[in-house]
């Protein structure tokens, strides 16, 4: 039996006179890398302490891995990196990540092992000596990722992961994800890094003033949102209508029209049919519609504020 990984219902929070989440209903299965997106102030990080039981939700209910939320046995199994973190600052990065190994349950050499994996894996290895207040914000986003997987979980939150890093290390995120994909781990990522979630996700969910404005998968904006641009004289206007039997949004201007296909075969039919009336055609060109793209449609161009 599959189990959702993350399933809300109707989960809100409310601040005073504030909505910060207004009932947020989403499900994430096992083995997804769901990317939550949208502008500061949406109500990722509340929607995250919520799952977490780090904010007790105003209604709704909410499960993770089946069990619900703030169940402790579940919350063993998942891991969390937060956004705005506070670690041990007076510890080492090997003391601060086998304080937090224990605080697991984990302990002995099966802890060690893992410490030592994980140093190595988040490129901090030279610097497990060094205590957290030297380090800069990058590093302890490493050491907060590495603090992250100590569990082997089976479910990961990353809240803004990538914020105070420079490109290397944003690329060893985007690959330690990867790995948590082949492992089969459900890994949930806020960011407001349109092209890192585009490189990383399976699907995302946009969310606007603390609601989940649109779902939609990767693979589905790859396909459903290509834009054909076609130059060509001799494009009549009952050519042009004719079009509308293989794409939608159909625009002429001059010698150029464009329009979004639902499916790639659609372009050679095009082609074809074009030639067959007679178009002389100069060139056709296509283009996916980006994330950043989908993100303003979606939120609008002043981000939702
Ligand atoms: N403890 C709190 N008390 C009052 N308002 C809060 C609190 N935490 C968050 N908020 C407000 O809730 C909204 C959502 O915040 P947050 O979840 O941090 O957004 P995001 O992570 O999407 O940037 C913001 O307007 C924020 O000011
Ligand atoms: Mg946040």
């Amino acid at each position: 039996m599959t189990v959702t990984a993350i399933d809300t219902d109707q989960l809100r929070k409310v601040y005073g006179e504030f909505a910060a989440v207004k009932g947020l209903t989403l499900q994430v299965s096992q083995g997804e890398v769901f990317g939550f997106l949208g502008p500061n102030g949406a109500g990722k990080t509340t929607f995250i302490k919520m799952l977490l039981g780090l904010v007790k939700p105003t209604s709704g209910r909410g499960w993770l891995l089946g069990a619900p939320l703030g169940d402790r046995a579940v919350l063993a199994r998942v891991g969390f990196l937060p956004e705005h973190f506070r670690f041990q600052e007076w510890l080492t990065a090997g003391e601060f990540l086998q304080l937090h190994g224990e605080l697991l349950g984990l302990e002995g050499k099966a802890l060690k092992m893992r410490i030592d994996g994980l140093l190595d894996r988040v490129g901090l290895t030279p610097f497990r000596k060094k205590q957290l207040r030297t380090f800069s914000k990058g590093m302890l986003q490493r050491v907060g990722l590495a603090q992250a997987l100590l569990n082997h979980p089976a479910l990961v939150f990353l809240d803004e992961p990538t914020s105070g890093l420079d490109p290397v290390g944003r690329r060893l995120v985007r690959e330690i994800i990867q790995e948590l994909r082949e492992e089969g781990t459900c890994v949930f990522l806020n960011s407001h890094l349109l092209s890192e979630i585009e490189i990383t996700c399976d699907r995302v969910a946009f969310i606007k003033h603390g609601e989940v404005v649109r779902v939609l998968s990767l693979d589905s904006l790859a396909d459903a949102h290509a834009q054909v641009t076609i130059c060509a004289t001799g494009l009549t206007e009952a050519i042009l209508s004719d079009m509308a039997r293989w794409g939608r949004d159909i625009h002429a201007n001059g010698q150029e029209v464009t329009l979004f296909v639902e499916k790639d075969d659609a372009i050679p039919e095009i082609t074809r049919y074009l030639v067959e009336q007679g178009v002389d055609i100069y060139s056709i060109s296509r283009s996916r519609q980006s994330l950043e793209e989908l993100f303003i449609e979606t939120v609008g161009k002043d981000g939702g504020l």
